[in-house]
């Protein structure tokens, strides 16, 4: 630790731009999907990103997690040039320090819950990684189905599993995109509160897109993106 107790940058984004299409960038059927985003987010903010449908909202989320590439501007994610590091570079430098929560849980079907969440911890190279993801599973409540298959949980469960996979690495960001998406109001609900406590005691910074105002509110920083721009930014 420093003296100084300014928090760092988590996202450092100038510029940002996305360009998909069938002809590449700039030919016919290029597509403009995000249009020069500027964004900083210190350590550990909670931010809620809004916006309508198609306005750039998952596209922005691939980008700042290293699933996409941008296609012009400047990135820093967790003290990485994301825009200068080759796809192995880019993999190692995602992995273990983000996480992604994804609306859809994303689990794997021939894993059972613990088997889930000790990938992660695995590929993370994280010793121990079966009684931590026990650990981890205990921790959202699932200590008692430890053993279950995806297909044996609800969806709430298989939520909370995918919350414990992103997080058992101790990410230092986590992304979440529309993670009640899938769910009934009081269980998604649960969930968002879920996400809120184990990011609290895991000091991750997160970024969390959702359509939900009333999700956004718990929110210290609320972002909307309009036609892949950022159109305001207030802290909540
Ligand atoms: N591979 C692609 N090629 C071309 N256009 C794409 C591609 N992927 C996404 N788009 C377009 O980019 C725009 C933004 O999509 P994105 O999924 O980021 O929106 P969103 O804000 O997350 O919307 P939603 O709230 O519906 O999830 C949309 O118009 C979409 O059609
Ligand atoms: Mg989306």
């Amino acid at each position: 630790m420093t003296q100084s107790h300014d928090r760092k940058s988590a996202i450092l984004a100038r510029n940002l731009t996305l360009t998909l299409g069938a002809n590449g960038p700039g030919g016919d059927g290029a597509t403009s999907i995000l249009k020069g985003v500027d964004l900083t987010v210190p350590d550990g903010q909670v931010v809620a990103l809004l916006g309508p449908s198609g306005s750039g909202k998952s596209s922005l989320m691939a980008v700042l997690s290293g699933l996409e590439r941008a296609s012009g501007g400047e990135l820093s994610v967790a003290g990485a040039d994301f825009m200068g590091l080759s796809e192995d570079q880019l993999a190692l430098a995602r992995r273990g320090r983000i996480g992604v929560v994804l609306q859809a849980f994303h689990l794997l079907p021939t894993m059972t819950a613990q088997e889930n969440v000790m990938t992660a911890l695995e590929l993370a190279g994280v010793a121990d990684a079966a009684a931590r993801a026990a650990q981890e599973l205990a921790a959202v409540g699932l200590g008692h189905r430890l053993h279950h298959y995806p297909s044996q949980l609800s969806g709430g469960e298989q939520q909370r599993v995918a919350i414990a996979r992103a997080l058992a690495p101790r990410p230092a960001l986590l992304f979440a995109d529309e993670p009640t998406g899938n769910l009934d109001g009081a269980t998604g609900a649960a969930i968002i509160d879920l996400i809120l406590t184990r990011r609290a005691e895991t000091g991750a910074t997160l970024v969390i897109i959702t359509h939900d105002e009333a999700l956004a509110q718990k929110a210290e920083r609320i972002i909307r993106i309009a036609d892949g721009r950022i159109a305001s930014d207030e802290m909540a």
